[in-house]
């Protein structure tokens, strides 16, 4: 059975203070949810220890929003999986779709960091999906496709049994245009049948999360459709009340 996953990314946002609010409150509906739906918040690296300090002991699980694909050296500015990891971290997000775009990182580049989260001892959260203009030329499944296939070319299909796919439309990221029940499922869906042409007992145990513009109001509906294992959550994981709404709305799946 796939347990429900509820994640945060923060992006680029918190302070110390904020941090210690908010890990402290999940780290609380965490508990509430123990054994039932697994709660993870991903946060910028400088303020992992953060998390750490304030959620050590509880249910709450934390991660980076990305990592670099080299374990040490003359790399100015990166975070390595090691270092992410002596953070007490569970997950590392890898191919976001900000750092897709903003940053230039390849589908090879994502899969590299994909390889290096794992060798880290990490779980790599992979972010697949398609922009506004790929979804009217009706690509999504080629783009995810693509995407999935640069890792499964690299790591092989095997390692998806210790990773998490989040598909996350681009064009309703921050946007309040959240992708209908209908679309996400239909999208994690084909999903889950192109990993199965590789291995099916992979594609029936990954989970696939839906990420964008997923709040307290969209949660319920999506997390009811049968392939959305949870909600990678951008806005509203920055929120206490709006999350906690959202990781109780994942417990219908438990
Ligand atoms: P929003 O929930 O703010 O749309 O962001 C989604 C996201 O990008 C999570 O990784």
């Amino acid at each position: 059975m796939r347990k429900p996953l509820v994640m945060g990314n923060w992006k680029l946002n918190g302070t110390k203070d904020s941090t210690k609010e908010l890990a402290t409150a999940f780290a609380a509906a965490a508990n509430k949810v123990k054994g039932k739906v697994e709660v993870a918040v991903c946060a910028p690296a400088i303020l992992i220890g953060t998390v750490e300090a304030n959620a050590q002991g509880s249910a709450l699980l934390w991660g980076s929003e990305d990592c670099d694909v080299h374990t040490k050296g003359a790399y100015t500015g990166e975070n390595s999986p090691a270092m992410i990891k002596e953070f007490g971290s569970t997950f590392a997000i890898v191919g976001h779709s900000e750092r897709r775009g903003y940053h230039h990182e390849s589908s090879e580049t994502v899969a590299a960091k994909f390889k290096a989260a794992q060798e880290g001892g990490l779980i790599p959260v992979l972010c697949i999906g398609e922009s506004e203009a790929e979804f009217d030329a009706g690509t999504t499944m080629a783009v995810c496709e693509a995407e999935l296939k640069a890792v499964i070319d690299l790591v092989g299909i095997k390692a998806f049994e210790s990773a998490v796919i989040a598909y996350e439309p681009i064009w309703a990221i921050g946007t309040g245009k959240t992708a209908t029940p209908e679309i996400a499922q239909g999208v994690h869906q084909a999903i889950r049948a192109y990993l199965a042409k590789f291995d099916a007992e992979v594609a029936a145990s990954v989970r696939i999360l839906y990420g964008g513009s997923c709040n307290a109001k969209t949660a319920p509906e999506l997390f009811a459709q049968p392939d959305i294992d949870g909600g990678l959550i951008g806005g509203a994981s920055l929120k206490v009340p709006d999350f906690t709404a959202i990781i109780e709305a994942a417990l219908q799946r438990a």
